[in-house]
């Protein structure tokens, strides 16, 4: 009776203290503490603190549960402070974040005694009446008095791998601290990884990127006043007036730091990251998408990041995903792979022999030639007299498993990091050392059976190649006579043949690179490889059916598609007098008269009038700029790309902000978060007007003052939504 009645009140005090804490305050005091699911949140309700499990875990580490703190109104779980980041608890159930006698936050697991974590504020300077505030800026303060204005501890000096705005990164000049952002070790756990960002230690005013804390691999370059040398376009000048943003650079006798912050109304949700990839991020949360946009990415060249696609792989610039393992090797966390985060690099799918058992008569270990390569970093000189002495040294040694000849001989021990592939224009070529069963058999055949091998596959290959072109050639004129308006279906080994194995680069856009092809009836064409595609090949059937229905005179066509595994390409016309930026900046001789400009402007006012109000399904465009305006030998202006946001869905915003410049021509909304409509179109199609006219590139003119005059002139009541009309009807 008394036990039942006593375990009845407990299990009261129990709901109560739990019914206290769903209430969610922004405050704990002395006598509480959090577990379970309890959670601080901020007044306003942006921010969370409680214990999580990293939404992308890696399977079998479910028992890691970490305090932190966390966007409270998102969907998409986004962290941007852990106190623990290094020791997880096993289960948040008999863990409780408390505040400890002596004034310190602490993080106690397993109702052990001693902290896992702690604030570690020195002694005798909090006290019994010490509480944690989390503020509405998302920063977790330990304070002792009433006006919350003594810090005794903060969360924004104690960074993570997010940089919220108010917080400052900085070097202390007295005591020689340096605040440093340290990513996480992969997406599942947030243990301090190999890259940072923290100011120059020489005391230069500038960020550095760093590799394991020791090697540089990307500088903001020095503060001039108003930006960084090395990022011009990160400066108040540059973005748009009235978004909201300020950034300040500080540099004087106690500390140094950089911080932005943003105005509070605006209703924006912004940070910068150090991600797992090694890449500086800024990201704008868009209500309009329900996601994360990236408006700010260093260093732009994926492949400068140190050891970016970890050891034995190699990175290719321009591609979707940059970084693929070499021949002979495997992934090592291939979970981590698929996330985009290939740090961990890859591994050796069969031991080397090594000269082991040679009395055996076993194959010894042979090599695999890459061309064209920008050659891994810790080679060691080796005294060689030619290429094949070079080899046999590198044999001889167990632990040498790549050479290089250049004249000099070139080895690599134990790891290979950093190796890029397809630089153009470099002579350089490196020989990976690999098991002799990864590579096709040859040598220890007979000579004359190797040439009668070889003879047959002539003979073979030639009398293919006649069937097969006679056989093509009357199935596209067969093709291309139809005419009746509907899409061809290639096959990618046509465009292969079609565009002489994608030898001729037209350019490369932001949703890939464009290749000159001709038709067999001597139509040219442009073939373009989509790039960062994710969409299965019914959707994209869909959308491509969709662009293919679409004729208009200043509307590119689009002639046929390819789909053939992950590979998308697109078939368009060709237009012989390139793209609009060429004319208006290029280097072309001749300048445009105001004619042709009008029927420029004019012309693309119809094209976009059709798209946006004339099409069955209306289509937004989302990247109008002079790039994807395409002229016809007569300048005729035709839009090229249009369809493709809605394609590339997500992704597309990580295309878009990838392309230096494109800021320039972004309507305000896609920073603010307001939703997108047709209007942010006619908002870059207005920027590329003044371009048109004026024949500078709008980054480089007096931004403020343009835009100024610009946001004026939109917001004016009787052009706003008419301009493309009255344009268009002229
Ligand atoms: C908690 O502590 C007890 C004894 O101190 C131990 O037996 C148990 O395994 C611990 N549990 C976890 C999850 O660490
Ligand atoms: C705690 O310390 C602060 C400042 O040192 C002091 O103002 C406050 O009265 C102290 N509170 C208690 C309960 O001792
Ligand atoms: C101090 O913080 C608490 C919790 O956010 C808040 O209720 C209180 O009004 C704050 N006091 C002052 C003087 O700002
Ligand atoms: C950057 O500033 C530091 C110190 O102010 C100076 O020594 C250095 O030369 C500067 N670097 C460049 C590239 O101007
Ligand atoms: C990072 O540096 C430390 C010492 O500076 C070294 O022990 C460690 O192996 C390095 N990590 C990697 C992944 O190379
Ligand atoms: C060769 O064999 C020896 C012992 O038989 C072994 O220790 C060594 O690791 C082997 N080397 C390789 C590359 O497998
Ligand atoms: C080498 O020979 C030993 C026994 O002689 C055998 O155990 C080993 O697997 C062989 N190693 C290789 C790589 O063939
Ligand atoms: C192989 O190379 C390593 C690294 O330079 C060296 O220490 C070792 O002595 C070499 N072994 C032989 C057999 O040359
Ligand atoms: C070989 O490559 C090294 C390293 O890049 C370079 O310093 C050297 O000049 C090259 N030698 C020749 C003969 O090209
Ligand atoms: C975004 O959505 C949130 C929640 O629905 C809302 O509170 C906020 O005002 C919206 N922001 C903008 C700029 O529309």
């Amino acid at each position: 009776m008394t036990t039942s009645l006593a375990s009845c009140a407990l299990s009261l005090l129990l709901l109560l203290s739990l019914q206290y804490h769903s209430q969610a305050s922004d405050t704990l005091t002395a006598n509480q503490q959090l577990s379970e699911n309890q959670k601080l949140i901020s007044q306003d309700g942006n921010f969370a603190l409680g214990f999580f499990q990293p939404a992308a875990l890696v399977e079998g580490s479910n028992d890691k549960w970490y305090i932190g703190i966390w966007y409270n109104k998102i969907p998409t779980q986004t962290i941007v402070w852990v106190a623990n980041r290094g020791k997880s608890v096993s289960d948040p159930v008999s863990s409780n974040l408390i505040i400890s006698g002596d004034g310190n936050l602490v993080l106690l697991a397993n109702h052990s005694k001693s902290p896992i974590w702690s604030t570690n504020i020195k002694k005798n300077i909090a006290n019994s009446s010490t509480k944690v505030v989390l503020h509405n800026s998302g920063n977790l303060i330990v304070t002792h008095d009433s006006t919350n204005s003594t810090v005794l501890w903060q969360s924004f000096d104690d960074f993570t791998d997010t940089w919220l705005p108010g917080s400052k990164l900085s070097r202390n000049k007295k005591t020689g601290v340096i605040k440093r952002m340290v990513s996480w070790k992969d997406r599942g756990d947030p243990a301090p990884g190999l890259f940072s960002i923290q100011l120059d230690p020489d005391g230069s005013p500038q960020y550095i990127l760093l590799w394991n804390s020791s090697i540089v691999y990307w500088a903001t370059g020095n503060w001039s006043g108003n930006a960084y040398t090395g990022v011009p376009e990160l400066s108040p000048t540059n973005m748009y007036p009235n978004s909201g943003y300020t950034f300040q650079f500080v540099d004087h006798h106690v500390e140094t730091y950089f911080m932005y912050t943003v105005k509070n109304d605006a209703q924006t949700f912004t940070r910068a990251i150090l991600d797992v990839s090694g890449l500086f991020q800024t990201l704008v949360w868009t209500n309009a998408s329900q996601a994360w946009t990236t408006f700010f990415t260093q260093p732009k060249a994926k492949c400068s990041v140190y050891g970016v696609c970890g050891e034995n792989s190699k990175c290719t610039e321009n591609d979707a995903s940059s970084c693929s393992c070499l021949k002979g090797f495997t992934e090592k966390y291939p979970e981590n792979w698929k996330l985009d985060d290939h740090t961990a690099g890859c591994r050796r799918n069969v031991p080397l022999k090594c000269g082991n058992n040679s009395s055996m008569k076993t194959k010894q270990d042979r090599f695999y030639v890459i061309n064209s390569v920008k050659l891994p970093d810790d080679a060691q000189k080796i005294d060689a007299a030619n290429v094949r002495a070079c080899e046999l040294t590198c044999l001889k040694n167990c632990s040498c498993i790549a050479y290089s000849y250049n004249g000099t001989c070139w080895f690599w021990y134990n790891h290979l990091m950093n190796l890029q592939d397809n630089i153009g224009g470099s002579t350089y070529s490196i020989s990976i050392r690999l098991d002799a069963s990864e590579l096709p058999n040859s040598g220890t055949k007979k000579w004359w059976v190797t040439i009668f091998i070889i003879g047959g596959l002539i003979v073979l290959c030639f009398g293919a190649a006649i069937l097969y072109f006679t056989h093509r050639k009357q199935r596209y004129i067969n093709g291309l006579n139809h005419n009746d308006g509907s899409l061809i279906n290639f096959k990618y080994r046509d465009l292969q043949f079609l565009t002489s194995n994608f030898s001729e680069r037209l350019g490369a856009g932001s949703f890939g690179s464009v290749f000159k092809g001709v038709l067999p009836d001597a139509t040219i064409v442009a073939v373009k490889k989509l790039e960062g595609f994710h969409q299965g090949e019914k959707q994209f059937r869909a959308e491509v059916s969709t662009i293919g229905k679409i004729h208009h005179i200043n509307l590119i066509r689009l002639h046929g598609f390819c789909s053939k595994g992950p590979m998308r390409l697109l078939v368009y016309e060709y237009m012989p007098s390139g793209s609009l930026d060429k004319h208006l900046f290029g280097s072309s001789t001749t300048t445009l008269s105001w004619k042709i400009r009008y029927q420029i402007a004019t012309g693309i006012a119809k094209g976009l009038a059709y798209l946006h109000e004339e099409c069955r399904d209306c289509i937004m465009h989302c990247d109008i700029k002079p790039q994807n305006i395409l002229l016809d030998a007569s300048f005729v202006p035709k839009v090229a790309d249009f369809g493709l946001a809605k394609l590339l869905g997500r992704d597309f915003s990580r295309v878009l902000t990838s392309m230096r410049g494109t800021i320039g021509y972004l309507a305000p909304e896609w920073i603010s978060g307001e939703a997108i409509t047709t209007k942010a179109d006619v908002f870059s199609y207005g920027m590329m007007l003044f371009e048109i006219i004026s024949g500078k590139r709008i980054w480089n003119i007096q931004r403020q003052a343009w835009e100024h005059f610009f946001l004026w002139w939109l917001r004016g009541s009787f052009l706003k939504e008419k301009c493309i009309h009255c344009l268009a009807l002229s």
